[in-house]
């Protein structure tokens, strides 16, 4: 299998359960507060180590406490953080208000928009067999990544999240895009030509759209009982790079990844459910 690299952003996320939308000026209460790693980088990395995956992340901590446990937490799940570099700034931070399993979410970056232009990424990337990549760190960067990718012929698997107006030009050098359908509605139509495979567009407890040459193909979600779909989304990617790294095909990747995306909701915390390899051929069909 080889080397899955993300480029992209490590947070801390302090959740709560609420019912309700406080109004201005209105404080409620909250219930099952946690806090536990994040950041959509983070996360796409974990899923795919703890699925087997030999992973390298790349991204930005601040100088404090939140920034030492996530480097602690991706240590600890094996991922080469030679190059997590540590700024002068906050670690970015996630407040996440949870509400019936689903999730609102607002990110502070902090030092994930403090990106240190020495970071040899033409070597990174030259190494790599897939990138994974989102939009939580500055696009400049995620840009430049896509372009060194292309020219070692480094497939990359594109999340656009949080969405934004993206150049039609940049993602069509993606090879494969995965939105959720809130976004996937927001990009321009069209987007299946020159490098773009595939787009999938992940689509919650519907499970998941296949947009390829062969037209669209619908694979249904796995069921499970949803405790907190924070991470989901990238779950979905970080298990989808293992899969294509280690040889499935298109149809059976999605397959994988729907599957794994799915497990993860089953437990409060972007990282907490995310599955193991051992958990994923446990579960059936
Ligand atoms: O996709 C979920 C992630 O989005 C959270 O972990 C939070 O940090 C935000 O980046």
């Amino acid at each position: 299998m080889g080397k899955i690299v993300v480029i992209g952003s490590i947070n801390m996320d302090i959740s709560t359960e609420l019912h309700d939308l406080p109004q201005i000026g209105e404080t409620i209460k909250g219930s099952n507060v946690g806090i536990s790693p994040g950041g959509k980088g983070a996360n796409q990395a974990v899923a795919a180590a703890k699925l087997g995956g030999d992973v390298m992340m790349v991204g930005m901590i601040g100088d404090d406490a939140f920034g030492a446990d996530a480097l602690a937490n991706l240590n600890s799940h094996c991922i080469d953080v030679t190059n997590v570099w540590t700024v002068p700034e906050t670690t970015g931070l996630a407040m996440i208000l949870r509400e019936n399993g689903d999730n609102r979410i607002i990110v502070a970056p902090g030092a994930n928009n403090a990106w240190l232009d020495e970071l040899p990424l033409e070597t990174i990337i030259a190494n790599a067999s897939i990138l994974l990549l989102q939009n939580e760190i500055p696009f400049t960067v995620t840009e430049k990544a896509v372009d060194i990718a292309r020219l070692y012929d480094v497939p990359t698997i594109f999340d656009p999240a949080p969405v934004d107006q993206f150049p039609l030009s940049f993602l069509r050098k993606i090879t494969y895009l995965t939105p959720n359908e809130t976004e996937f509605k927001q990009l321009p139509e069209d987007i299946l030509q020159d490098e773009t495979k595939a787009v999938l567009v992940t689509q919650g407890k519907n499970g998941v759209e296949v947009h390829d040459e062969s037209g669209v193909n619908h694979v249904p979600a796995f069921p499970v009982d949803v405790a907190d779909s924070t991470g989901a989304g990238d779950t979905f990617n970080g298990a989808f790079a293992v899969a294509m790294t280690s040889g499935k095909n298109l149809q059976d990747a999605v397959a994988f990844a729907n599957k794994a995306a799915a497990l993860s909701t089953t437990k409060i915390g972007a990282q907490t459910g995310m599955p193991k390899l051992s958990e994923i051929e446990e579960s059936g069909t």
